[in-house]
């Protein structure tokens, strides 16, 4: 069945969604941003490019929260994006107030809807999003991990000479230079990572180091080449991907960034950990037995998260 989806920022990553959304003929798009030209002029062009396909649904702009009442689905992206040299923790300040006015904005228009944060720095705007709104926990995911995940894959697949849809991960923590790839966890087609590099190239081993690194590094690399703005399109693939594995209860195995009470031995912080997604939102919270070294990798992700949210409580 055809979904409305609410995009709150129609910079690049909400334009994009706008765009995958009309393409894939998922379902209406709302666009809506605090500059309203922006989301009034994407939504015209939009909608001129889709005029002749049928499958496809309308975008418009809103005008105001109550514009989105009904919404199957929210998407935020609004917020300054980094700028070279710039860290996702810098724009905690600017970015917290945006998060809490939506959060509020949305609160009366369509409480508990299901609600999809991209906004960096991202484990500390879920946090943000779910005090100011009062949302239930399990209905507000950020985006972040999945990407991160497929980062990992990318690099991988690239390194090893295999399909990047064959190599199954989870890279969790912090959205942030301490998120942990667990190599533990990673499998090609089934088969430990480790043991596969050992029986098909071991001299491949010590370059797995450097290619977490590169992971831990990979907004970061994109923003160094493009000098104005972030990646946008694979965040937009990603926060969609999440939205429909919640519509569609798929029941999909993913790392988000959630509310976490306990799990992992965090509290009263939001960071990315595996989670089953379906129509419920978060279904379940996936507690994976961790090696020692990437517990450890994960406890200083905590600490780095829980001092990034610490003081805004
Ligand atoms: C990135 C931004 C979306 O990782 O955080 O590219």
């Amino acid at each position: 069945m055809k979904k409305t989806f609410a995009l709150i920022g129609a910079g690049n990553i909400g334009g994009t969604i706008a765009q995958l959304v009309l393409e894939r003929g998922l379902g209406d798009v709302l666009l809506f941003d605090k500059n309203l030209g922006l989301a009034k002029g994407k939504a015209l062009d939009l909608s001129q490019a889709y005029a002749g396909s049928a499958h496809a649904g309308s975008v418009s702009a809103a005008e105001s929260y109550a514009d989105l009442a009904g919404a199957d689905a929210v998407i935020i992206t609004a917020g300054l994006a980094r700028k070279p040299g710039m860290t996702r923790e810098e724009l905690l300040a600017i970015n917290a107030d945006v998060m809490a006015d939506i959060a509020r904005g949305l609160a009366d228009a369509c409480p508990n809807v299901l609600t999809i944060v991209v906004t960096n720095p991202l484990d500390a705007m879920v946090w943000v999003f779910l005090k100011a709104s009062g949302f239930d926990p399990n209905r507000v995911i950020g985006m972040a991990s999945i990407l991160d995940t497929w980062r990992f894959k990318f690099f991988l697949a690239e390194l090893l000479g295999v399909n990047s849809a064959d190599i199954h991960s989870h890279v969790i923590g912090a959205h942030g230079a301490t998120m942990v790839p667990l190599i533990s966890h990673t499998s090609v087609q089934g088969t430990p990572l480790m043991a596969w590099l050992k029986n098909t190239d071991p001299s491949k081993i010590e370059r797995l180091k450097a290619l977490v690194g590169r992971t831990r590094n990979a907004g970061a690399e994109i923003v160094e080449h493009l000098k104005r703005g972030s990646a946008y399109f694979a965040p937009a693939n990603g926060a969609l991907a999440m939205a429909q594995a919640c519509l569609n209860d798929e029941k999909m195995v993913v790392s988000g960034s959630v509310m976490l009470n306990g799990e992992y031995g965090a509290h009263d912080i939001c960071m990315s950990v595996p989670l089953v997604l379906g129509k419920n939102g978060v279904e379940r919270i996936v507690q994976l037995a961790l090696p020692e070294d990437e517990q450890a990798a994960l406890l200083t992700s905590i600490k780095a998260t829980a001092a990034l949210i610490n003081p805004l409580k």
